[in-house]
């Protein structure tokens, strides 16, 4: 690697790390060491980046924007149900060509821990692939390939904890103060009580508490999530140091999106609910200019799910704006989606969306229906007041709607989680399941089926049709339903977020060219979605996004202004009836010449003065220039 360049980002990125360790670390360590420490690590790896992930770098300094543009659209799978092997991962790529994909998710691929491990969230060796799956040179070699196609990589940096049998933590149960440091361990009850007061539970029913006492420690080691899950101590250095040797040494396999897991949890106040601390944000700052010094064309992505008014400081939104996350999870606009479903009302979700606060323009979001965790019923009681209802009535209201309590509900979820304390209750299932397409399929009514897909399609049709990075959850694009499979794995069992993990059915997914055949009809319009997006640049990220409030309450509208790269305007009905909106509704939104580029045989002139949507219809229009032209990375 050319020096020159390495030294440029070393002076362009240290004037603002120093200050940053000096906060996080100024009364326990010499700054100016640690800086020397890190930003060495960093000019280490930058300089033993492979040739082929520099000219990427190169390329994507020139364009700092690459990853908003509208050609990017992701795909999340476990490697192995997705492909068995990495080789097999890698063997199945065309399959995500078809779908337009460029940025691809791999979960469970580091070696965790054996037997429960949160679906690989416990890691046991960083530098080490699961055995299962293959090496770490088979990693290189997926990367490579999907490289070759346009792909970006994105894996899992589980930071805020490593599995109890970790190397760490071994040496900690051996007696190696040093180690035990990496960790939160108290000797009695005294400490963990006085957090506890204020900590919420993430795993009530599988892991209450948050503290976990170890009898080769001696003492309560912190942990968040599950009783093996122990939570890194970031007040030390040498922890921050640690993972940064981490993620350089995962960008240089070639991973370019690091999805910083549970980055909220990984300061602890007392008194606090330890989330979301000023300090987890200037550790992500730190990580965000040694990642800048060594490989520039790597990406961090929040997963932080938590309120918006919280949200936002990942994408670097403070007093003053500082670099931190490329992207971060749209956890309210995927809540929103069901919200609106399960009522057949979008005036909640109009509200919510309204409330947001800007985007910054040089970050965004990744957009998703469906991911691999459960979904938390977060509705604010402010968003629900200001449409009159009631927080708690409603967030109840979804949990029971969707787990199937109500004779109108459609949906086959599962509970998860379920609170006593606080009466929160999660919700687990795939989208097609949750959509009620495995319920209507059983029924053998080809309406009901219709109308379950019609379902499954919207909440796509509208997430597509959002700026951002566009997730398909493996096997949302075939509508594949529940699998209960998992309840024979002991390991497994008590964790309902299996329900909504099943295998790839392979001969399944080879019925997406039949035609007539329900993995047709979705996996055909999931193709046209991303088709679509990649062709219409206004769908890029860094403008401004501006819901529109309808008289039509089943109707969700949204716009799009990119400054340079044109405008959108997307319709949605939620209900299962006709829902109509003026006909100006398109002048409103400022389109001077639009097109429609999604659903127009669900979009109807019934009336001179209004515009008429099927039931779950979705419609896209663009008003942009065929002139412009998205670069390519
Ligand atoms: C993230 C993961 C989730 C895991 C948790 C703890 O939220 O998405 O699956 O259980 O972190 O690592």
């Amino acid at each position: 690697m050319n020096d020159e360049r390495v030294e440029a980002r070393v002076r362009h990125w240290t004037p603002a790390l120093r200050p940053l360790l000096d906060a996080l670390y100024g009364s326990v360590t010499d700054v100016d060491a640690l800086l020397d420490r890190t930003v060495g690590l960093a000019c280490a790896a930058a300089r033993s980046r492979r040739p082929a992930l520099q000219a990427l770098d190169a390329r994507r300094e020139t364009d700092p924007a690459w990853f908003q543009h509208s050609s990017m659209v992701g795909y999340v799978a476990y490697a192995e149900l997705f492909g068995g092997t990495l080789k097999g991962v890698a063997d199945r790529l065309d399959y995500l060509s078809e779908l337009h994909v460029s940025y691809f998710h791999l979960m469970k691929v580091l070696r965790s821990r054996e037997g429960a491990n949160d679906g690989g969230y416990a890691v046991v060796d960083y530098r080490d692939v699961d055995p299962a799956l293959g090496t770490w040179s088979d990693l290189e070699y997926v990367a490579d390939e999907l490289h070759e196609r346009g792909v970006s990589l994105c894996l899992d940096v589980v930071m805020n904890h490593t599995a109890r049998e970790h190397r760490w933590a071994e040496l900690a149960r051996g007696g190696s103060q040093r180690h035990r440091d990496y960790y939160l361990v108290y000797p009695d009850r005294t400490e963990p009580d006085r957090f506890e007061a204020t900590l919420p539970e993430v795993f009530p029913e599988i892991a209450p508490g948050n503290f976990t006492w170890d009898p080769d420690l001696k003492g309560w080691v912190w942990t968040t999530f599950n009783t093996y899950q122990w939570d890194l101590n970031y007040a030390n250095p040498d922890v921050l140091v640690e993972m940064l040797q981490v993620m350089l040494d995962l960008a240089n396999a070639g991973v370019d999106v690091m999805r910083l897991d549970a980055v909220a949890f990984t300061w602890k106040r007392v008194g606090t609910n330890c989330q979301n601390q000023p300090e987890a944000h200037l550790i992500a700052q730190v990580y965000r200019a040694l990642l800048a010094i060594a490989a520039p064309g790597v990406l961090m992505k929040a997963e932080a799910i938590v309120a918006p008014s919280d949200l936002l400081p990942y994408l670097g939104v403070h007093r003053l704006e500082r670099p931190e996350c490329h992207l971060a999870y749209h956890n309210q606009l995927m809540v929103m989606l069901w919200s609106s479903l399960a009522s057949g009302d979008a005036g909640l979700a109009g509200a919510a969306m309204q409330a947001l606060p800007p985007t910054p323009s040089s970050a965004g979001w990744v957009n998703y229906v469906r991911c691999h965790d459960d979904i938390g019923w977060a509705v604010s009681d402010a968003d629900a007041t200001a449409v009159g209802l009631s927080g708690p009535a409603h967030r109840e209201f979804l949990a029971r709607f969707y787990r199937g309590d109500f004779w109108q509900s459609f949906a086959d979820g599962v509970p998860f989680s379920s609170n006593p304390d606080n009466g929160d209750e999660r919700t687990c299932g795939t989208a097609a399941a949750l959509c009620g397409v495995g319920k209507a399929a059983r029924t053998g009514d080809p309406a009901a089926l219709d109308l379950a897909v019609r379902r499954l399609e919207l909440l796509y049709g509208v997430m597509f049709g959002f700026p951002g990075v566009p997730l398909v959850y493996m096997g949302d694009e075939l509508a594949l339903d529940n699998d209960a499979a998992y309840l024979a794995d002991p390991s497994r069992a008590d964790d309902s977020r299996w329900i909504h993990r099943p295998e790839m059915p392979w001969d399944l997914a080879d019925r997406r060219t039949t035609v007539g055949s329900l993995q047709q009809r979705v996996f055909t319009y999931v193709q046209r979605l991303a088709a679509t997006r990649v062709e219409h640049p206004a769908l890029s990220a860094g403008g401004e996004v501006i819901i529109h409030r309808h008289a039509d309450s089943a109707v969700f509208a949204w716009a799009l202004h990119h400054p340079s790269l044109g405008r959108f305007y997307g319709l949605a009905n939620f209900a299962a009836r006709a829902a109509t909106v003026p006909a100006l509704a398109l002048e409103w939104a400022g389109m001077s010449a639009p097109s429609v580029v999604l659903g127009a045989e669900l979009l109807h002139r019934d009336h001179p003065a209004n515009w008429t949507l099927d039931p779950y219809a979705v419609v896209w229009f663009v008003d942009d220039d065929d002139t412009v032209v998205q670069p390519t990375v």
